[in-house]
């Protein structure tokens, strides 16, 4: 005997097709445990307690037993499995043995032909005993566990099936929401009072059945025809073949569910004048199927008066016709043939997949023997078909199989836009709906309509794009799907020797990944490990769904074994502390979902943070800051409470927070340090957070004084040293750096910058890099000539390993070819360097950056575009409610706004830059002063102008900022140019013409000529 594993049918021994739904039949199924989505359904008698009164126990036990057999026998026409009988319970399950993708609409169908159909019993009830049977029946979907031993479905699903089933009225089927999500379209329905369950705080959603449709309702459709234009045209020409040849032609639309075959047709078909169209369709299930779709059109073709004959009679229910198969092939295509002598016929048979040998052998047999008359028999398909008949259309000179791909990104986007019509989504969101459905259209339409119906942010597979396909995947035989599931533990790519790692006593797995690859549903991908074969799940949706099928305990236990394969092969990846830290972290939560953790599991959540951890510090090495948050997030909710490598953590992760200008995350973070550091009298990480407090406020709090966070840096430093950090030394002394250098000090700076660098480059390649990065900055604003910046810039991107230092060089580099004369050139790496900063997830770089495009416009002369710039990045810096940067972006600001004439607005935005700066932090002091010297000027206060002036020099004689001289000299010539004293503005030009050569600015020196020749 053999179990079909589709329908759950028994065959008998040798049968290679199902008898009941034509599926092939592969080797039987053992018991495997699986999670996977089902459609439960109960049924209760009521009314038997007054039966029971009126009639002796005998008759009431034949009467039971009669309707047990009628609610079996319907329930598994249906393709249910029926589990078992409580009392007058009848339960079924719709799912196992094998998943369908219409498993929720079978179970209604039952439920309604159930719950009409007692007829012929209650009539004999009735006449016999006066009374008749009710049924209540509630129907439930959802996630269940199948395949233990015990039960053939557990889960929640079941007893919410089971309350809507008591709470349903007589003669009423109840069912859940999940349940409507299923059949939407293909049902009519009327909402119900929720029903109360047991352990739920809320109540159940509940849905009485009225009808279910006859048809299955049409596909959401609703956008516009996408692409296609090629098969349109293949046929379309096949079409004009048949009736300019008058000849009878096979056209097979292949493509996976949902890809648009349906859809090409009714497009071709919508445009066809002047031919008769007939349809049928084949059936995923049902009682004498085999013909069904052939019957349809008969139906169709048949005119009042026609005789159906006696082959065709067999088909169309007439008892006392016989036709064997040939017969029945013979006058089916005798029919066509007399309506193509009139006019062209067009046959549609939809999801021939589904068909039966007989009745793919009558299409054959037209297709073959038909002769002059111009018919088109044009048939769609999933690629399943080729596994049933392999040499479908194959050897015929007039067929033509077309296969559907994926609609192409483009084309898909087109899709998602017209199916929005003008609503906005965010970007992010439509990526990963264009990522997840892979040119599916259906897939598209499906994701877009949840998330109109759910507003959420996220896209998860919509229910009848996951029941589509674990019905799919409910098809492989037990070691592909094995092979499948194994490969999706490592995810949409995965690796064959991982799979070999996770399956051991597979021995074939070349053989089954083969036929995974033709079945389509993985495609060979290039390896990211060296000797290895890879492959990508055709959708990330197969994935998602392989994966969804496995029990928890399983997935832990993969995602374990999987972070051993990888860590085999560490050296192969780069981020491989990452990957590994995030399968311990996969199998750890598993376990918690499963039950409180044991030793072993608090184990590997140790181990899961030490690889999170080293991972992050590795990505902050690269200068990728992208993920470095969430993984430092993750490591600090695996790690106890009172561990150190947490209260490190969270330090870090502050410090991130804060360059992503999430300001008020990382002041939480660092009280949480805060408490955890006092409780164990951690000083090292006390220390530490006093610098990463005095990095955030520099930035976010004008209260802060330069001098002050230069205390603090140089406090810090002291009991770093004494405590033996390193690491946190170096940190320190690079911030004691930086502070000298906003006070105006860049060769001091430079001193100390390399001390920090000299002991970072021993500890931390990490902490060297930043410090780098500061040494580049000072090349822009420093002493340092403008030729030698830009060598030193292009060698720290050649040699750097870090993609944040290589941005920084990018931009400094950039901004100092500019200034050499190089403008264009300049320009273009500046922007590279910053719009890297934005890939990195450095948000608060991208926009503090503004000033260095900024000044590179502004020495352009090119205004307008300045401003824009710098307008941009003093929106974004406040909308991060960041101040640091900001008060320098502002500066410049103010002064583009007054290049452009805009005085008043020029001396706004100087005002708010005073608002914004810290007391003694000298550059946008200096800065706001020169634009309100310039401003006034214009004004024709002259006096209040050169007092202005005066108090810039103050600030910025004491300085080695040379491009902030170079402003005072320019703005000193404006103001004395204004005042028509000639003579001082061509001292001052002389004094720009100075600096200039003495940077190596050429571009200022040429415009400081310029204008001196001009006075
Ligand atoms: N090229 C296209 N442009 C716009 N919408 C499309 C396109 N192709 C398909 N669709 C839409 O996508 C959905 C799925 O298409 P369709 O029903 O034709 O798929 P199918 O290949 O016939 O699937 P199945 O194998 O399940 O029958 C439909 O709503 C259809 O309108
Ligand atoms: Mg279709």
């Amino acid at each position: 005997m053999v179990v079909c594993s589709s329908c759950g049918a028994t065959n008998r021994d040798g049968a290679r097709f199902c008898d009941s739904c034509a599926a092939p039949l592969g080797e039987v199924a053992p018991l495997r445990e699986a999670r996977k989505t089902v459609t439960v359904f109960f049924c209760d008698v009521s009314g038997s307690t007054a039966l029971g009164e009126r009639i002796d126990p005998e008759s009431l036990r034949a009467v039971m037993a009669r309707y047990f057999e009628v609610a079996k026998t319907i329930l598994e026409r249906h393709g249910g499995t029926v589990e078992k009988f409580i009392g007058d319970a009848v339960m079924a399950v719709f799912g196992v043995p094998a998943v369908h993708e219409d498993d929720a609409l079978r179970a209604l169908r039952a439920a309604e032909e159930l719950r009409d159909g007692l007829g012929s019993l209650n009539d004999e009830l009735e006449r016999s005993f006066g009374t008749r049977l009710e049924l209540r029946i509630g129907v439930n979907t959802g996630e269940v566990v199948t395949g233990t031993a015990e039960r053939i479905a557990t889960g929640d699903a079941v007893n919410v099936a089971a309350r809507l089933e008591q709470a349903a009225p007589p003669g009423e089927v109840l069912f859940g929401e999940e349940t409507l999500r299923h059949v939407r379209g293909a049902v009519e329905v009327e909402p119900a009072e929720p029903v109360a369950a047991k352990g739920k705080a809320e109540p159940v959603a509940a849905y009485r059945l009225v009808a279910v449709k006859a048809a299955a309702g049409p596909r959401r459709g609703g956008a516009p025809m996408v692409g296609r234009r090629r098969q349109r045209n293949l046929l379309e020409d096949t079409f004009a073949n048949v009736v300019g040849e008058r000849s009878c032609q096979l056209f097979t639309v292949l493509g996976t569910a949902g890809v648009g075959k349906s859809r090409l047709v009714a497009e071709f078909l919508g445009s066809l004048e002047d031919a008769t169209v007939v349809r049928g369709r084949c059936l995923s299930y049902g009682e004498g199927i085999g013909y069904w779709p052939v019957t349809e059109v008969v139906k169709q073709l048949l005119r009042d008066g026609d005789g159906a004959g006696a082959a065709l009679g067999t088909i169309l229910g007439d008892e006392s016709a016989a036709g064997s198969a040939d017969e029945i092939a013979w006058a089916f295509r005798k029919l066509l043939e007399v309506h193509a002598a009139e006019q062209p016929v067009v046959v549609v048979f939809d999801d021939i997949h589904w068909g039966e040998p007989a009745f793919l052998d009558l299409i054959e047999h037209v297709a073959d023997l038909s002769r002059d008359a111009p018919i088109l028999l044009l048939c769609l398909a999933r690629p399943e078909l080729l596994e049933l008949r392999p040499a479908w259309s194959g050897g015929k000179l007039n067929a033509t199989n077309v296969l559907l791909e994926p609609l192409a990104p483009a084309e898909s986007r087109e899709l998602i836009e017209a199916l929005l019509r003008a609503e906005e989504i965010d970007a992010g969101l439509r990526d990963r709906i264009l990522d997840s459905a892979a040119g599916n259209p259906l897939f598209v339409e499906e994701m877009v309509a949840m998330l109109a119906e759910q507003d959420q942010a996220e896209v998860s597979v919509p229910p009848t794009i996951h029941a589509l396909l674990a019905a799919r995947l409910d098809q492989l035989d037990t070691s592909e799907r094995h092979v499948l599931e194994r490969g999706s533990v490592e995810g949409q790519i995965f690796h064959r020797g991982a799979v070999a790692a996770l399956a051991p006593e597979e021995t074939r797995i070349d053989g089954r990944l083969v036929s995974l690859v033709r079945k389509d549903l993985v495609r060979p991908e290039r390896p990211v490990v060296a000797d290895d074969e890879a492959f990508r799940f055709r959708h990330l949706l197969i994935r998602d769904t392989a994966y969804e099928g496995l029990p928890k305990a399983v997935r832990a236990e993969l995602h374990e074994r999987f972070a051993a394969w990888l860590n085999s092969h560490a050296d192969e990846l780069v981020e491989s502390y990452e990957l590994v830290g995030y399968h311990l972290d996969r199998a750890y939560r598993y376990r918690v979902e499963l039950g409180p953790p044991d030793d072993a599991a608090h184990t590997l959540a140790e181990r899961a943070a030490e690889y999170l951890l080293v991972g992050a510090e590795r990505a902050r090495a690269r200068g990728d800051n992208g993920g470095v948050g969430a993984l430092l997030s993750r490591a600090v909710e695996l790690l106890p409470a009172d561990s150190p490598e947490r209260r490190a953590a969270l330090v870090e992760l502050a410090i991130v927070l804060t360059e992503r200008g999430d300001f008020s995350g990382a002041e939480a973070a660092r009280k949480e340090a805060g408490l955890a550091a006092r409780a164990a009298g951690d000083d090292r990480v006390l220390a530490r957070l006093l610098l990463a407090e005095t990095e955030a406020q520099i930035m976010s709090s004008p209260d802060l004084t330069m001098r002050g966070a230069l205390a603090r840096a140089e406090q810090a430093l002291g009991e770093l040293e004494r405590v033996g950090d390193e690491d946190g030394a170096a940190w320190a002394l690079m911030l004691v750096g930086n502070f000298n250098a906003w006070l105006g000090s860049s060769a001091e700076a430079e001193r100390l910058w390399l001390r920090a660098l000299n002991r970072a480059e021993k500890v931390s390649p990490r902490r060297a890099n930043e410090v780098r990065a500061w040494m580049i900055w000072a090349l822009w604003w420093g002493p340092t000539f403008v030729d030698e910046g830009i060598r030193r810039c292009a060698e720290i991107k050649r040699q750097s390993t870090s993609k944040r230092l290589e941005a920084t060089a990018m931009l400094i580099g950039g901004v100092l070819k500019a200034a050499s004369g190089a403008l264009d050139e300049g320009r273009v790496e500046a922007a590279a360097g910053r719009a890297l900063f934005e890939e990195l997830g450095d948000v608060v770089w991208w926009a503090g950056t503004s000033m260095v495009l900024g000044d590179i416009e502004l020495n352009a002369g090119a205004n307008e575009r300045a401003y824009e710039l710098l307008s941009d990045g003093h929106a974004s810096l406040a909308r991060y409610q960041e101040t640091g940067y900001l008060s320098t972006v502002v500066g410049y600001r103010a002064q583009a706004a007054l290049e452009l004439g805009r005085v008043d607005e020029a001396l706004e935005l100087a005002d708010e830059t005073e608002r914004l700066a810290q007391p003694d932090d000298f550059e946008p002091h200096a800065r706001l002063r020169i634009v309100r010297a310039r401003a006034l000027g214009r004004r024709g206060e002259i006096d209040a102008a050169d007092d202005l002036i005066r108090q810039a020099a103050e600030i910025v004689e004491p300085t080695d900022y040379m491009i902030m001289h170079l402003d005072l000299a320019f703005a000193r010539a404006d103001v004395d140019q204004l005042a028509g004293r000639m003579d001082g503005g061509r001292k001052a030009l002389e004094r720009a013409v100075e600096v200039a050569e003495a940077k190596g600015h050429r571009v200022a020196a040429e415009r400081a000529r310029r204008w001196s020749a001009e006075l």
